[in-house]
């Protein structure tokens, strides 16, 4: 069966196209660098971009799996959590292809994508899995009893772990997003050089914003000059620290309820200290650990095709009416 996912929820236009729900025919992402010179997403300019590029990714979409609109049986679309403006986008534009051509539309949630990254990578493992969400909008720690069936753990109290990276990378005066570049700096930098505190929240929630605020402080303490030196071991120092919270607390979990396995997923996921720690540190426990590939971490189509179509298999297909929801979840 041939699915098309289409993807806009944020700052991403994405199309991909799927044969069964596993085989990726095509995945193209386009990524609006509009906001880079804002430090952050603008919501508006992120729809007027989506509307820009949404036919042309959808064909490249098409061209690169060698097929044509006829080709399609389905069409998932990501239908909440995300900017009610973008989110719009790619929704009516899904609507509208399912109409003409008469096909089933089907509504994805956009964290159940994420972790349907992890379901397209690794096609053979099964739940009960735990499941950890770290984006730019979500942190979230979660029991994945199966397919289609989630147990919420515990989530941030107030920064996403990815948003507390984009912050961190405008106080470092780095380009936006900051996770990918606070990543690179920190390879030159110590992460044992600056002691940020880890903090302490009840269970398996987790804050970032007084991390985040430790940088602002110890960056104020600073001459320019020393800003610049000390730029590196400030990236290597946070990182360490976010990714300590994230270990810490998944582990904990693991243990409290004998889940073996842990599938992290989400932009976060794409980070090297953060898959290279979880390994580390989960061998010595025995547990097992998974990430998708890093091209299907941050924001695509394919996940989205992927959950999509375990949706479609369900009978779980949309009407034309469906509306676009800002703040859905999963759980
Ligand atoms: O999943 P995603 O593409 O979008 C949301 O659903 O939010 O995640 C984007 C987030 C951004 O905050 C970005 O800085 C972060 O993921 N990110 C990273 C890395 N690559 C993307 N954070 C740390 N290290 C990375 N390599
Ligand atoms: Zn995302």
């Amino acid at each position: 069966m041939i699915i098309l996912g289409i993807e806009t929820s944020c700052d991403e236009t994405a199309a991909a196209v799927l044969r069964d729900g596993k085989e990726i025919l095509s995945n193209v992402v386009y990524s609006q660098d509009i906001h880079s010179q804002y430090g952050g997403v603008v919501p508006e300019l992120a729809s007027r971009d989506h509307i820009k590029n949404i036919i042309p990714v959808v064909r490249k979409s098409l061209d690169d799996a060698d097929l044509s609109l006829s080709d399609l049986e389905a069409i998932a679309v990501t239908q909440s959590p995300g900017l009610i403006g973008s989110l719009l986008v790619g929704l009516s534009f899904a609507k509208s292809l399912s109409f003409s051509l008469d096909i089933p539309l089907i509504a994805v949630n956009h964290l159940e994508g994420h972790i349907y990254a992890n379901f397209l990578t690794h096609p053979e493992f099964n739940p009960p899995l735990l499941g950890l969400i770290v984006s730019g909008g979500h942190t979230d720690l979660l029991i994945i009893e199966e397919r289609g069936k989630y147990q919420l753990l515990g989530s941030t109290l107030d920064d996403a772990c990815g948003e507390a990276f984009d912050k961190v990378g405008n106080l470092l005066e780095l380009s936006y997003p900051g996770g990918p570049e606070i990543e690179k700096l920190a390879l030159k930098g110590n992460p044992n050089a600056i002691p940020f505190p880890v903090g302490s929240v009840k269970e398996y929630d987790f804050s970032f914003s007084g991390l985040k605020t430790s940088v602002l402080y110890y960056l104020r303490k600073l001459t320019e000059e020393e800003k610049e030196k000390q730029k590196a071991n400030i990236a290597a120092s946070f990182q360490k620290t976010a990714v300590t919270m994230l270990v810490k607390k998944s582990i904990k979990a693991m243990r409290e309820f004998k889940i073996m396995k842990i599938a992290v997923s989400g932009g976060v996921a794409a980070n090297e200290c953060l898959r290279e720690r979880f390994f580390r540190e989960a061998k010595k426990e025995g547990f097992e650990v998974y990430f998708p590939h890093k091209i299907i971490c941050t924001d695509n189509a394919a996940m989205i095709a992927a959950c999509g179509y375990d949706h479609y298999k369900r009978g779980d297909i949309a009407s034309l009416s469906v509306k676009a929801e800002p703040t859905e979840t999963i759980y």
